[in-house]
């Protein structure tokens, strides 16, 4: 006989962790960047627009499923059709045999930055401390030489950590981890936010953040940016919130948490976007530069930019060890999550013990991760990033949306959701998972390919694009391919009680 499901010990707990793996590097550093970029505060047009015709509907669909089919991505695409359950793999094995491997990495720099804060290691150059002294880069990613051993001592403690939460299970670990994480990290930002915005210059940071300009968002590239980011923020895609939803107990509110889940990672990236650009602001000010001169995004702002700021900052060393605290919490948040949508996944099909596939999980996840700690590990991350992000997550929200609303029976679906939440799916929900947001990510994936065809990415060479990038990809195809040929440990598992029938 099959163990009984874990399940969350509150709703709370799961609105946490959704959250939890929802708020990650990406609202810190991504959002702000790209809201500047892309029109200001008018910026926030395409993106609500973006939330509200894609964001929550897919993410009330992936909760649905989950719970509906009670299992993870494969149990719950196998549950509807055999032949769907290699798109449950899929992600699954993309999270967990790519994004997860340098997240962590990334997360452990981090961890290396809160030290160097109290002393302000990077000198009065953090570039070249950075990319020199730090990570040793050499000119292409080919011309790996050595590992960065203080790097991959923080990665070993990244993994330690994630390893002890997804050990322990769902609510005495990850629910416990997050009711712990969320509440903190909201406290460290808040508490950064309202110290940058007393800042002599941060109003003029504000400002270049929140600006409108209506012109910009006439782009389609702006557009297609906005679903992207609202895509990888909501961890659409990843198999993370099928297998968190199929933790809850029956009588759960499928779509306020949905709604919930979306509000709030916005929420914090928007206003984690006031104390970066409050913080810009203020060493744009003490510089006399223009603004425009000390943006920078991803992990230039982390790394460099905020670095220059903490040395010039009364209480630097002190900010920055919050700043990077917070981004160690934030990311170890949604790296439990994606560890989570593999493990449930094994332990669905193969019925192990959690904790033998947490122990073997995380110890190949080390393994794997040591590549990104190499003096190359910068490109090789950005190359594999580039790829998975921009291929696997989109195409699997495709195949969502046709297992979802063609495969299976998405009224059905929206019945069941609507049974037990208190704010109800209108039909035009069926239709929006069945044409619009399949047609929205099918123009993503083209603007992708034709960027990709007219200039290579990054401008990497083509040799390593494939070497590193495609390679990579086809390989996590062939491994969910070969999860997918596995029989299942108790066949009986794929025959979903009629609820509808029963219950009539
Ligand atoms: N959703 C997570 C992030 O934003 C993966 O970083």
């Amino acid at each position: 006989m099959a163990a009984s499901r874990d399940q969350w010990n509150s709703q709370i707990g799961f609105l946490f962790a959704a959250v939890g793996s929802a708020v990650g590097l990406g609202n810190i550093w991504r959002f702000s960047y790209m809201a500047y970029e892309h029109g200001g505060g008018a910026f926030l047009i395409p993106y609500v627009v973006a939330l509200i015709t894609c964001g929550i509907p897919l993410l009330v669909l992936e909760f649905g499923l989950g719970h509906e089919r009670t299992g993870s991505a494969p149990l719950a695409f196998a549950k509807i059709s055999r032949k769907a359950e290699f798109f449950g793999w899929w992600p699954v094995t993309f999270v967990m045999f790519g994004i997860v491997l340098y997240y962590c990495v990334i997360i452990a720099w981090c961890l290396n930055y809160c030290f160097y804060s109290l002393s302000f290691s990077w000198g009065n150059d953090p570039n070249g401390f950075f990319f020199k002294q730090f990570l040793k880069l050499p000119k292409g990613p080919m011309e790996i030489s050595g590992i960065n051993y203080n790097i991959l001592l923080t990665t070993a403690i990244i993994w330690f950590l994630n390893w002890l939460i997804v050990f322990r299970g769902i609510g005495k670990g990850i629910e416990m981890a997050n009711k712990i994480f969320m509440p903190l990290l909201f406290f460290l930002t808040i508490f950064l936010v309202f110290w940058a915005l007393t800042l002599e210059g941060s109003t003029e940071g504000v400002i270049a953040y929140l600006k409108p300009d209506f012109q910009k968002i006439s782009k389609i590239g702006v557009w297609i940016d906005a679903y992207s980011q609202i895509f990888f923020s909501l961890s659409l895609g990843f198999g993370i919130m099928i297998a968190y939803a199929s933790y809850l107990p029956k009588n759960a509110d499928i779509s306020k948490n949905a709604i919930m889940t979306s509000i709030m990672d916005s929420l914090f990236a928007i206003v984690a976007g006031l104390g970066v650009f409050a913080v810009l602001g203020f060493m744009a000010h003490a510089k006399s530069l223009p603004i425009s001169k000390v943006v920078t995004e991803s992990i230039g702002l982390a790394f460099v930019a905020y670095p220059q700021a903490l040395s010039i900052m009364p209480g630097g060393h002190f900010f920055g060890l919050i700043f990077f605290l917070s981004l160690v919490v934030a990311g170890l948040s949604s790296s439990i999550s994606i560890l989570e949508a593999f493990t449930s996944a094994v332990i669905d099909k193969f019925n192990m013990n959690r904790g033998f596939v947490v122990t073997i999980v995380c110890t190949v996840g080390f393994i794997g991760s040591i590549i990104f700690t190499t003096n190359a590990g910068l490109y090789w991350l950005d190359i594999v990033d580039h790829f998975i992000t921009h291929y696997g997550l989109v195409v699997v929200g495709i195949a969502e949306c046709i297992i979802g609303a063609w495969v299976f029976d998405i009224s059905r679906l929206r019945r069941h959701i609507n049974r037990t939440s208190s704010i109800k799916m209108p039909r035009v929900w069926d239709n929006i998972i069945r044409f619009f947001v399949p047609a929205i990510l099918i123009i993503i994936v083209i603007g992708d390919l034709v960027a990709e065809i007219k200039a290579p990415y990054g401008g990497y060479s083509w040799f390593s694009l494939i070497m590193i990038g495609i390679n990579w990809l086809l390989f996590t195809l062939i491994a969910a391919a070969f999860f997918t040929k596995f029989p299942w440990h108790y066949e009986y598992m794929l025959y979903a009680p009629d609820e509808e029938n029963e219950e009539q």
